[in-house]
């Protein structure tokens, strides 16, 4: 196949399917559009073309037994404009009401103010960090944030220096306003690409890759950023070790870490958590310790903002039916339609 004929091909396809053979391939292919996806995906197939060929006539098969057999939701056959006329595959849809935007958007807000009481597991990660390394892995939003103060505020009454890291300046900036507020800004640093302050305070935030450039230096003699004294490294969103290009920055960060500090890995993602905190057992000084903790404290809810920025529940229901494409939303799935539409190559329309 030649790139214009794959490029030809490509353009065919629904932008579900694109996306779809875009998984593993492009990095956050959700928010492409179906131009960009096929740019990114041609781009992508210089590396492995036959791999791309492959799987994408693999998904074209499935799309069209499945049509064959009266399952498909997305019909091959020109379809009229949504606006006119119903959605494309809408008979097949199960009749089952959606829920309406207001209902959708029902109780978000800030929630009347409650005295604070620690959840077991922020109790018990506090209680393991003081004696082991401890990866923390629970859902985003959960309070991971208490841990981390805590446990600084907690070194730093033992004269011990904590620095905490983020994989992001805007991140760290934001650690360094919200720590400062906490600690008192003459106890908190920040050390960035883009700013550095305070840095002989005993609470030093940074990005990972410059903490990691610090172990480095440090390591061959160079500086001296008081490594004697750390007594507690906090690596926040330390998903990011499963990161094909960064994530070196985080294991490099762990092996040069210091032997008598602490190790805290907060993580809202981590699929093999057991196997980091494995890992940090086998080449640290100390045990890891995992803390795990699965209910979510603030429910999902997914939607679906629109370029043209109308904002719609992405599914029937106010739960998350694990994106099972029969529960879209129809407001939604009429407005991927329009979308995708809109975004088809020029001259190549469907319509
Ligand atoms: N035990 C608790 N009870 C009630 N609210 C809590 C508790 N612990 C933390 N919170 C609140 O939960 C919210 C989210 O906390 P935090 O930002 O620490 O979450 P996180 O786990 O770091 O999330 P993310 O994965 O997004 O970084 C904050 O407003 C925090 O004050
Ligand atoms: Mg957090």
């Amino acid at each position: 196949m030649t790139s214009e004929e794959l490029e030809k091909l490509l353009a065919q396809q629904p932008v579900a399917l694109l996306h779809r053979l875009a998984r593993g391939r492009v990095h956050r292919q959700f928010r492409a559009g179906k131009r960009r996806l096929i740019e990114l995906l041609l781009q992508h197939s210089s590396q492995n073309r036959a791999g791309l060929e492959s799987d994408l006539q693999t998904l074209i098969g499935e799309r069209q037994s499945r049509s064959q057999s009266g399952q498909s939701h997305r019909p091959h056959a020109p379809v009229p404009h949504p606006k006119k006329t119903s959605l494309r595959g809408g008979d097949s849809e199960p009749m089952e009401s959606a829920i309406s935007l207001s209902d959708w958007l029902k109780g978000i807000g800030v929630p009347p103010p409650q005295p604070f009481i620690a959840d077991p597991w922020q109790t018990e990660a506090l209680a393991a960090v003081s004696e082991t390394d401890v990866v923390i892995s629970v859902p985003t939003g959960s309070g991971k944030t208490y841990v981390a103060v805590e446990a600084a505020r907690r070194a730093m009454e033992d004269n011990r220096t904590v620095i905490y890291t983020s994989p992001l300046k805007a991140l760290s900036n934001t650690k360094y306003t919200e720590f400062s507020k906490i600690f008192g800004s003459d106890r908190v640093g920040i050390l960035t690409g883009d700013r550095q302050e305070n840095g002989q305070a005993p609470l030093l935030i940074m990005t990972t890759e410059i903490l990691r450039n610090l172990l480095y230096d440090a390591a061959s003699g160079e500086i001296d950023i008081r490594l004697d004294t750390l007594g507690l490294v906090i690596l926040d969103e330390s998903q990011y070790i499963a990161d094909p290009e960064r994530g070196v920055v985080w294991e490099e960060t762990i092996i040069f870490c210091p032997s008598q500090a602490r190790l805290l890995l907060l993580s809202a993602s981590i699929g093999n958590p057991q196997d980091i905190a494995d890992w940090l057992t086998s080449i640290r000084p100390t045990t890891c310790r995992l803390v795990r903790h699965g209910t979510r404290t603030v429910p999902l809810r997914a939607g679906y903002l629109h370029p043209n920025e109308k904002l719609t529940p992405l599914f029937r229901t106010q739960g998350i039916p694990y994106g099972h494409p029969s529960q879209l939303h129809p407001e939604a799935k009429r407005l991927f339609l329009e979308y995708e539409d809109e975004t088809l190559p020029s001259g190549r329309s469907r319509r």
